[in-house]
């Protein structure tokens, strides 16, 4: 069949928005017709080559559509069923899932290193050429083949053009705060970047109980979000105090239990160290340039200070996606305020420029 999708052929390239084959489903996948797609970081940062991507490839990871088909050994979808692709296949055998630890499947690190399916081939060609797959989910394609286990399987009343966000940001944010952090009631939390993900790790923060959320990001209509949908204070990093000065002062000088970085930069994670009070956590979910490398004082670690990086908000999807999907659909997670705008896949290049100057907080590609 064909698909229209938006390809990346080179980095700092625009991408190009193209009619592509796809082949159907094979052992252990599904088609899917994704209704939308969220635009996230990573995505940026692939197509700014911060982040490393095969060429030619469909990007996008944050979307939700329609089962259409599903190949042999498909037990658990069947067409017309509506789902959310995630990050994790959550194969159950690795390793890592054997642990418990879904969100460091072997598989997904293979999906993602590789643009190809589990078994090595891509479903997506131009004149008979391969063209990889981000994460194996490639949602800036109006169709796509996915994993089986890639797709979560959610309620018929849950509005796909909004919940698509809980594919990736949200649950890397509202995972982050209450299964990497586990932010406890009563606390303070600082969020460095308030874009789809720092917005999602204010409202897990909200979620559990924390008592002082402070929203930290240069823009003001993002800390105006950022109080919109749970910050109790916003911090300009750019005013000269700073940023460490600020958070301090709005926590008696001590500093927060817990700091997030939801930006992807080296300066601004080494931010969460100075910012956290003794024997409090940083949390760093952004991606920057994944060799660079970090510089943390030894008073910090004698202060019993701790560092954790979270991947995918430490998120068992099969658990969490549907439990999400009931915190919009009974208000407590707040979606339709950090969707800025609804595009068409043509206006994706738009999109990531808006992205780069800061602009809104999530577009939404509509098919
Ligand atoms: N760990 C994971 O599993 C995971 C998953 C998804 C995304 N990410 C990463 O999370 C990060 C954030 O993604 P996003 O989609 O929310 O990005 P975004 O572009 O939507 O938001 C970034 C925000 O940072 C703000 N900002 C810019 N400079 C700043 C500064 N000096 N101090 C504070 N804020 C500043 C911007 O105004 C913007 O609001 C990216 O690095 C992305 O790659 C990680
Ligand atoms: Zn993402
Ligand atoms: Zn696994």
């Amino acid at each position: 069949m064909k698909t229209k999708a938006a390809v990346m052929y080179e980095a700092n390239k625009p991408l190009v928005v193209e009619v592509l084959d796809l082949e159907g489903p094979k052992e252990g996948e599904v088609l899917i017709k994704y209704t939308a797609s969220g635009i996230c970081h990573s995505d940026y940062s692939v197509v700014h080559g911060v982040l490393g991507g095969k060429v030619p490839m469909v990007l996008g990871h944050e979307g939700a559509g329609i089962v259409e088909a599903v190949g042999p050994g498909v037990t658990s979808l069947k067409p017309g069923d509506h789902v959310i692709a995630v990050l994790t296949p959550s194969c159950g055998t690795c390793w890592m899932c054997k642990e418990n630890k879904p969100y460091m499947c072997s598989q997904m690190g293979k999906l993602m290193a590789t643009g190809r399916m589990l078994n090595g081939e891509t479903r997506f060609s131009k004149n008979g050429k391969p063209v990889y797959h981000m994460a194996g989910l490639g949602t800036f394609s109006e169709y796509s083949v996915i994993p089986e286990g890639s797709a979560v399987k959610v309620g018929n009343n849950a509005p796909l053009e909004t919940v698509c966000l809980i594919g990736c940001g949200v649950t890397t944010g509202v995972g982050a705060a209450i299964n990497t952090a586990g932010v406890h009631k009563g606390s303070s939390v600082a969020v460095i970047g308030c874009g789809g993900v720092g917005l999602s790790i204010i409202q897990g923060a909200r979620i559990n109980g924390a008592a002082t959320i402070i929203a930290v990001d240069p823009m003001a209509e993002k800390r105006e979000l950022a109080m919109s949908v749970g910050a109790t204070h916003g911090v300009d990093p750019f005013a000269p105090d700073g940023p460490i000065k600020q958070v301090r002062a709005l926590t008696g000088g001590l500093g927060v239990h817990y700091a997030f970085e939801a930006l992807g930069r080296v300066d601004t994670i080494e931010q969460t160290w100075s910012m956290i009070r003794p024997a409090g956590r940083a949390i760093i979910v952004g991606m920057p340039d994944q060799k660079s490398k970090i510089k943390l004082g030894m008073a910090g670690i004698l202060g019993e200070k701790r560092i954790k990086g979270s991947g995918y908000g430490s998120a068992h999807p099969k658990r969490d996606i549907p439990r999400f999907v009931d915190w919009y659909l009974d208000g407590q997670l707040k979606l339709d305020e950090m969707i800025t705008k609804r595009i068409r896949l043509e206006d994706i290049n738009r999109a990531f420029d808006e992205m780069g100057r800061a602009e809104g907080a999530r577009s939404v590609i509509m098919y």
